[in-house]
Order: structure tokens, then C-alpha cells, then sequence
């Protein structure tokens, strides 16, 4: 009897540990972390640093924010070098994704005056980093543009792309030597639909129908001047890769039907497609049907031109093939109907030139975002679709992660549940042979959630915003992504001991 209690008990244990042995993330697999600058920094007007359409919106609109609050503290990063890269060494992180402030280096906008304070701020935080082997990778803009170079026009106006080459030179002449890592520009389409065509992010333009198109065109010259600046003047010195960063979420067919199949491909293109195709596709320049369907209804809508603007053939070519990799922000799914009607469930808004239904199946879990929920398997499914339309770039997976309420506090087994599941999916991609290099959790800490202001909670650190230092404490989830990255393996059943979070040395 004894003989076979011990057996069975060998018999699991091993095949577990083989198991695990298979699903282990290379050694150069990069897991980390990710933030950006408004969301964490505070200082707000600090140092020299210039406004931001961030602090403009939040100042003189604050009913635009659910909580009415600012980041004008923030989690206070700009005075917590030291303790956030402490964060990063307690997890064991092999990368940290951040952004660089604008206005904090270029306080005008343009490229005429350099702030040494805020270049000091990044240098400070790039050589802690690197003193414990940490790899910065560095988003040149994450949505807080100078507010002079809104007043003219922002992404609206086609000289947005010089001044963002001119923003980019001093960018990588300043850090270039120790960071390999760009992101030049996070998310186009929150940028240009939720900013220009709608008012979901500043600078809430709501220019719908046109704001978005203008906006996007913009915005991907403005990546391919600084893609190309850095190869042409700074690759060679400093070996590194450029790329940009695009929100891509899972979309399949509410049924198998031919109308659904088509829809969920018109959506693709509406919600990524849109940005992603000018770079990544053979041909270059905006999805195909879309642009058929936007010149169809400006020329009903009276409009003398199409309200979705060309690229010449000069722009065309600049835009294709600009990226040493694709970055995808992923966050959860959606199922989609050729049937409008199909679901009165509040979802992610939709470009108004596209009418298609959205559904979200009652079983999948909600997180304290109304459009984030756990998709299974969502990761698998939107990069092989990105890796069979766009031919097998490169990926990293810049953000992902999950939301609570300020009420939740430390014990996150919601979060650590989404977690599991998304690296989860991460291995089946790596081993479906998916090019991708790394995988960054949304977020190290809690931040500002834009226009949610502080009422939804990302962080594998609490922030207590009530304390003016802004103290940072590991929830649950901050000690298992540790094991995860320690281990590089994902234990489901691990229970970790929260009592004390350390470094371990020589990681
Ligand atoms: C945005 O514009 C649309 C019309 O294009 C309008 O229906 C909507 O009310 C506007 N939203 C806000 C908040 O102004
Ligand atoms: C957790 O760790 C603390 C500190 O090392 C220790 O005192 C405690 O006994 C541990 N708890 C469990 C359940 O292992």
C-alpha cells in the first residue's frame, strides 16, 4: 500500500516538474514591467519643466476627470529614483518599460531650449537601473504632448512630425549611449481616435469623422522621421532597435458565419489596422476597405475630398517597413457580429464609419475597467493573427494587465489569475514559434488611469495617494509575478509567503 501511495505521489510530481520543464521562458525571453511618465511622475511643474496637455486638461477641466483629481503628484516617481528602481530589483525585473516627458526635457515643445534638470531626472533613473542589470526600454511619447505644440494644432498639424524628429535627436544624443530600446510613439489609436476623434484622452478634440484620420496620418510619419533618424544618425554607434507600440486587442467571430467573419476583419482594421498597416503590411498606407468605405461616405456626406487622407507615394514609402519590431499593448477581447444589436454591454467605442456588434460573453471575468475583461487565450489569438498578416515581425508585448478598485488592497487573486492565464498565453505563442522577445505587465505601480483618474488600480505595488511620499507597498500579485521571473516558470499552485518582500541578490 505504501509502495503505491509513493509511487502515485512520484508519478505526479515528476510529470508535473516535466511539464513545467517544457513551458519555461528563455533566458533572453525579457519579462518586465511598464509605466509611463504623466502617470507616475508628479512634479508637475518642477525643475524647469513646461505644461503638458495633461496638466492642461486636468487644470482647467478637471469635471473631465472622474475623480476630478491631477497628476500633479502622481505616484511622486520624480522623487523616488531610488525606491522604484528598488521595486524592479525586489521582482527580479529583466526590463522596465517608461516614458520620457516631453515638456520635462523640451519644456517649449521645440528643440531650442534643453531642460539639464529633466535630462538629469532620466539619467539618474537610467544608471540606477543599469547598476543592477536592469533593461531600460524607453517610450519616447506616451501621450502628454507639450501644450504650446497643442495650441497649434498637435497631431492635426503635418509639422508634428519635425518636432517630434527634432524632440527625438535630443532623445537619443542624451541616452543613446546606455538604452537599445525605443518605442518612439505608444498606441496611435488612443492618441488620435480617443484624443482627436472622440473625448476619451486629452486633448478630448472630439473632431469625430475627421480628427482620427488626420490625426493618424500624422502620427505615423511622426514615428517613421524619428525610425529613421535613428538609423540613418545614431544605429550605427549605438546598436539599438527602434519600433512603436500599438493597442491590439483579440477579435473573433461572434458565430462561424461568413457575415461575422467579416466583421470582426473590418474591426481589426478599424481599431489596429488603421495604424499598423502603413508599417507593417507589403504595401504600405491605409487598410483597403476602410478607405473604400470612408471616401464612399464623405462623398454622400458632401465632403469635396475623402475624409480619410492619402499618403503620396514619397510619405507611403517612409511609413512602410519602419520598425525594428511591432510592440503590442494587449489587454482583453471581444467577440464580434455582423449584427449591430447584438449586445447593449458598454465596450471600447468603435470608429463611427464602422457599424458592427460587439459581444462579451457574461462568463468571462470583469475587471473594475468597463472594457477589461480575462479573454481566454487572447494573447495566442491576436498574435498569430498579427504574425500571419504582417509576415513574422519581431514582437515584444509592452503592456498587459489588469484592473482593481481602490478597495480591493493587497490580496489580488483576481490579478494573479489574469496573469497566469496571459503567460499562459505568451508560451503557447513561443511555442507556436511567434517571434516575440518580452512581455511587460501593466503596471509596476498604481498611477493616474487618465480620465479615470485614481479610481481603477493597475499596480503590482499599491501607492497609498493619501500620504504625500507616496509610499509603495507589493501586493499579492508583486510576489508572484517574482517567482514567475525568478523561476521562469508558472507554478499555479504557488502561495507565497507576503510577509516580507526582499532582493535577491545575484538575480
Ligand atoms: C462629440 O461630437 C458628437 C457629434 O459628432 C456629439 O454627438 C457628441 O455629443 C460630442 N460629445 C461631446 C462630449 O461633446
Ligand atoms: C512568512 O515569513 C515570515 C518572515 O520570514 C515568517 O516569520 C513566517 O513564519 C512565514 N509564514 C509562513 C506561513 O511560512
Amino acid at each position: 500500500m505504501k509502495f503505491f501511495l509513493a509511487l502515485g505521489f512520484l508519478v505526479v510530481c515528476c510529470s508535473a516538474l516535466s511539464t513545467k520543464q517544457q513551458r519555461r521562458f528563455p533566458d533572453d525571453f525579457l519579462i518586465g514591467t511598464a509605466t509611463a511618465s504623466y502617470q507616475i511622475e508628479g512634479a508637475w511643474n518642477e525643475d524647469g519643466k513646461g505644461e503638458n496637455i495633461w496638466d492642461y486638461l486636468t487644470h482647467n477641466n478637471p469635471a473631465a476627470v472622474k475623480d476630478g483629481s491631477t497628476g500633479d503628484i502622481a505616484a511622486n516617481s520624480y522623487h523616488n529614483v531610488e525606491r522604484d528602481v528598488e521595486m524592479m530589483r525586489e521582482l527580479g525585473l529583466d526590463v522596465y518599460r517608461f516614458s520620457l516627458s516631453w515638456s520635462r526635457i523640451l519644456p517649449s515643445g521645440f528643440a531650442n531650449e534643453i531642460n539639464e534638470a529633466g535630462v538629469d531626472y532620466y539619467n539618474r533613473l537610467i544608471n540606477e537601473m543599469l547598476k543592477y542589470g536592469i533593461t531600460p526600454m524607453i517610450t519616447l511619447f506616451h501621450w502628454d504632448l507639450p501644450q504650446k505644440l497643442q495650441e497649434l494644432g498637435g497631431f492635426a498639424n503635418p509639422l508634428a512630425s519635425i518636432w517630434f524628429e527634432d524632440y527625438a535627436r535630443v532623445v537619443y544624443t542624451n541616452f543613446g549611449d546606455r538604452v537599445k530600446h525605443w518605442i518612439t510613439i505608444n498606441e496611435p489609436r488612443e492618441i488620435c481616435y480617443e484624443g482627436y476623434g472622440s473625448v476619451h484622452k486629452a486633448p478630448i478634440l472630439n473632431a469625430t469623422a475627421i480628427g482620427t484620420y488626420l490625426c493618424a496620418k500624422n502620427v505615423l510619419i511622426a514615428h517613421a522621421k524619428a525610425y529613421h533618424l535613428y538609423n540613418n544618425e545614431f544605429k550605427d554607434k549605438q546598436g539599438g532597435q527602434c519600433g512603436i507600440t500599438i493597442s491590439a486587442n483579440s477579435f473573433r467571430p461572434f458565430t462561424d458565419s461568413e457575415e461575422d467573419h467579416a466583421a470582426t476583419e473590418l474591426r481589426r482594421q478599424a481599431e489596429f489596422g488603421l495604424y499598423a498597416e502603413p508599417i507593417f503590411s507589403e504595401e504600405g498606407g491605409f487598410p483597403k476597405e476602410l478607405v473604400e468605405i470612408v471616401a464612399e461616405k464623405s462623398a454622400k456626406e458632401g465632403y469635396p475630398w475623402s475624409r480619410i487622407p492619402e499618403f503620396t507615394d514619397e510619405e507611403r514609402e517612409l511609413v512602410r517597413g519602419a520598425s525594428d519590431f511591432f510592440g503590442v499593448n494587449h489587454y482583453t477581447g471581444f467577440l464580434v457580429s455582423a449584427n449591430e444589436q447584438i449586445s447593449d454591454r458598454p465596450t471600447i467605442p468603435i470608429l463611427p464609419d464602422i457599424t458592427v456588434g460587439n459581444y462579451i460573453p457574461p462568463e468571462w471575468p470583469q475587471s473594475a475597467s468597463y472594457w477589461l475583461t480575462l479573454s481566454p487565450d487572447s494573447i495566442y489569438d491576436t498574435l498569430t493573427y498579427l504574425q500571419k498578416r504582417y509576415n513574422d515581425p519581431i514582437f515584444y508585448i509592452t503592456e498587459n494587465g489588469w484592473s482593481s478598485p481602490p478597495t480591493n488592497g493587497l490580496l489580488d487573486d483576481d490579478r494573479i489569475r489574469y496573469y497566469r492565464a496571459a503567460l499562459e498565453s505568451v508560451l503557447d505563442c513561443l511555442d507556436a514559434g511567434i517571434r516575440l522577445k518580452g512581455y511587460m505587465a501593466w503596471s509596476l505601480m498604481d498611477n493616474f488611469e487618465w480620465l479615470e483618474g485614481y479610481t481603477e488600480r493597475f499596480g503590482l505595488y499599491e501607492v497609498d495617494f493619501s500620504d504625500p511620499a507616496r509610499p509603495r507597498t507589493p501586493r499579492k500579485s508583486a510576489f508572484v509575478y517574482k517567482e514567475i521571473l525568478r523561476s521562469r516558470v508558472i507554478d499555479h499552485d504557488y502561495e507565497p509567503n507576503t510577509t516580507v518582500m526582499t532582493i535577491d541578490e545575484g538575480h
